[in-house]
């Protein structure tokens, strides 16, 4: 376990279908999107290795989706397309373990960079992903149903070394 992780609490990678109610609960409480499962299942089934919950009792409180393919331009591609932390769990580094430990993961299966889109006024979003390095590389206007607008965000990495490239189909051990 992390040394920023709090040890009441269990952290791990999606596992099967029983974490999917407890995943629509919170993002559905939280985004102005409105997903239907199978946007869920769009996500988790393709890309289960990118997606991870972090529960307390058993509950799922906080919650990363992703995906990675490759960019029309030729780049590797990570994108986090959900992340909510329960609002009663707020302001204890969980949200920041999700994006850190998703992104590890996208760049141990060969991403080149990640992606993502958050609205212009979701600060605590923007805050959290630019202390770990991502930066403001467009403004989409009008991206949301909502009517507001989006900055993508991104983070390009260096190529990993040799030795820290994980076994081929084992993504998920770059813990
Ligand atoms: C955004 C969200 C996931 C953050 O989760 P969290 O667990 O509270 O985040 P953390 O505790 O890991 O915070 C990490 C850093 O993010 C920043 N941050 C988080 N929430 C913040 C807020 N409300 N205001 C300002 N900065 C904030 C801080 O820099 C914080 O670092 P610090 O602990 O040194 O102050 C959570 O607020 C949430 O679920 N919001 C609703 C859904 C959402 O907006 N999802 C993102 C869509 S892109």
């Amino acid at each position: 376990m992390a040394a920023d992780c709090d040890a009441a609490l269990e952290y791990r990678m999606y596992r099967d279908e029983g974490d999917l109610p407890g995943i629509m609960a919170l993002i559905s409480a939280d985004l102005s999107e409105p997903y239907s499962i199978f946007t869920y299942r769009y996500f988790i089934h393709q890309w289960p290795e990118l997606s991870f919950v972090v529960l307390d009792a058993g509950i799922i409180i906080g919650t990363i989706v992703c995906k990675m393919d490759e960019h029309k331009t030729g780049p590797m591609r990570g994108y986090v397309a959900m992340l909510a932390v329960h609002n009663s769990q707020r302001k204890r580094g969980i949200g920041k373990w999700l994006v850190r430990r998703a992104t590890q993961a996208m760049r141990g299966a060969g991403c080149d960079e990640v992606v993502l889109e958050t609205e212009v006024t979701n600060a605590g979003a923007i805050a959290l992903y630019e202390s770990l390095g991502f930066v403001r590389d467009k403004r989409l206007l009008r991206y949301y149903l909502n009517g507001n607008d989006a900055f993508r965000l991104k983070i390009w990495f260096d190529p990993l070394p040799p030795h820290q490239q994980p076994p081929e189909g084992e993504a998920h051990a770059m813990l």
